[in-house]
């Protein structure tokens, strides 16, 4: 069997390594003089890969050792850039205001998914950004929710009557499918698998092709496949256009067609393509890791999960209503502390395009950033017993997400704030509500999901559960 790329380069790098004498820390750039700024301190980590795969698959664990080392602004070398890691909330906060206009989405994201993601909203800035996302918001507002929400309940059911209780039950895996099939129906418009195996294939493709550490285009690597799997998508929904601009669907994709700003601008074929590609993807994995880490959390504190199916139960109802949402409040704060124990987009790209500063610290043009939601979330002095999962913390009386107005991030903030989040928000709590109505599960005593990190940490796996119909 072929040695994978991306082991090989390990390899290298890593004997490489051993023949090298230990470096130091070292400023990222001097700051001009008189400016007053401190330069941002790191290390370059390993040659040729740097810190790519400690920054990859040990994300929290990496954030916290630099973070002692150097402070909440670091740099090192990852993904074949020398990238600066941004942690705290006063820090996303200069990020995300992005008062002076020096971070760009674009260039930042770019870098890293441009290839695979080209023209998807998150991946422009300014005005143009401000044009699409106005367009955009009309397929987000409530009466649409409304009714995306009785499609996913339909595939929801649909779905879970295949789930066989039994033990070993990969939930990670089998939540895939679903959110894939609830994908398919409530983004496409197509029946739950007819186009699925073809969509699922390309879909994880085309995002791992930029999660890989061989960033090239070689021929059998996962950033050749990204490309290709990319192209396919478009074909497919090129294919499609016309149709849907014919006919008065309300799946994503007819309503992205209709799509009207205030002043009746509209989108070219060419962008509800690009949109739809973008938007599959940035719903896809992150309702994915956050439902089933939610599940999680859920077997491994059993009194959680008895106390939402008590809720569940007393609303009475099979499945939610937009408007139930309120009725189950118990879930919403085990929802709120999944995604800040488990960000599902565990850190956001920007790359600055001006000279500037953070946290004092001086940021030269061209810098590739990372801003760390997911270890910023998990880590003292910005959350108080970090790893503990304690959903009473967003409780009134307790409220410590409020702590700062960027204290609790899974969603980013400011002008590029998950447009998904009340979609994503639904899909979650829609499944939960039928899983706990139909089921118990737990995991066995000490189990921990082996972790991996792609757009954010996932259990790797596959979130073995043992499950019981009720
Ligand atoms: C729990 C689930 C989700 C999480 C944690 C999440 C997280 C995020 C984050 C952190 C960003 C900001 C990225 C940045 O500033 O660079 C973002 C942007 C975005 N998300 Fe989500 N997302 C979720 C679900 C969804 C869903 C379901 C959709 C679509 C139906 C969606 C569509 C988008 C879009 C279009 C953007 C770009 C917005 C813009 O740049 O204006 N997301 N998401």
């Amino acid at each position: 069997m072929p040695v994978p790329l991306d082991l090989r380069a390990r390899e290298i790098a890593t004997a490489v390594v051993d023949r090298l004498p230990a470096r130091g820390p070292v400023p990222l750039a001097d700051p001009p003089p008189g400016s007053g700024l401190a330069p941002v301190m790191g290390e370059p980590g390993l040659p040729v890969l740097g810190n790519t795969l400690g920054f990859m698959q040990r994300n929290l664990e990496f954030s916290r050792e630099q973070h002692a080392r150097f402070g909440p602004v670091f740099w090192t070398n990852a993904f074949g850039t020398r990238l600066l890691v941004v942690l705290g909330p006063d820090n996303i906060e200069t990020v995300l205001q992005n008062r002076d206009k020096a971070f760009s989405n674009e260039e930042g994201w770019g870098y890293f998914i441009g290839p695979f993601f080209d023209r998807g909203v998150m991946l422009m800035d300014f005005d143009e950004h401000r044009a699409h996302r106005r367009i955009m918001q009309g397929a987000f507002k409530r009466d649409r929710l409304v009714s995306y929400l009785e499609g996913m309940n339909r595939a929801i059911a649909h779905g879970l009557r295949s789930w066989e209780p039994g033990d070993g039950f990969e939930l990670f895996e089998a939540t895939k499918t679903l959110t894939l099939d609830i994908a398919t129906e409530v983004f496409v418009g197509a029946e739950p698998g007819r186009d699925a195996d073809r969509l699922n294939e390309a879909f994880i493709h085309t995002v791992h092709g930029g999660q890989t550490v061989v960033r090239r285009d070689v021929p059998g690597g996962r950033w050749h496949k990204g490309l290709t799997s990319r192209r396919e998508l478009q074909e497919y929904f090129r294919g499609q256009i016309a149709e849907k601009r014919a006919g008065d669907g309300d799946d994503l994709f007819s309503v992205l067609c209709h799509a009207e700003g205030d002043d009746g601008e509209t989108f070219s074929d060419e962008d509800v393509v690009n949109h739809m590609i973008f938007v599959l993807m940035a719903a896809h994995d992150t309702s994915t890791i956050t439902f089933s880490m939610l599940a999680y959390y859920l077997a491994k504190h059993p009194e959680w999960q008895e106390r939402l199916r008590a809720e569940s139960e007393a609303l009475g109802k099979d499945v939610i209503g937009y408007d139930d949402l309120d009725a189950l409040p118990s879930m919403d704060l085990a929802f709120k502390e999944t995604l800040r124990m488990n960000s599902p987009v565990g850190n956001i790209a920007r790359q600055a395009t001006k000279d500037t500063e953070i946290d004092g610290r001086f940021v030269p043009a061209g810098t590739n950033m990372m801003v760390g939601l997911y270890p910023s979330m998990r880590m003292e002095p910005w959350w108080s017993d970090p790893d503990r999962f304690d959903p009473e913390r967003f409780s009134e009386g307790r409220r410590e997400d409020t702590s700062h107005k960027f204290a609790f991030t899974p969603f980013g903030g400011n002008v590029h704030k998950c447009i998904g989040m009340h979609f994503g928000g639904l899909e979650v709590k829609a499944i939960l509500h039928q899983m706990l109505l139909r089921s118990t599960w737990t995991v066995p005593a000490g189990y921990e999901p082996v972790m991996d990190y792609g757009t954010g940490p996932f259990p790797a796996d596959g979130l073995p559960i043992t499950l019981r119909a009720r």
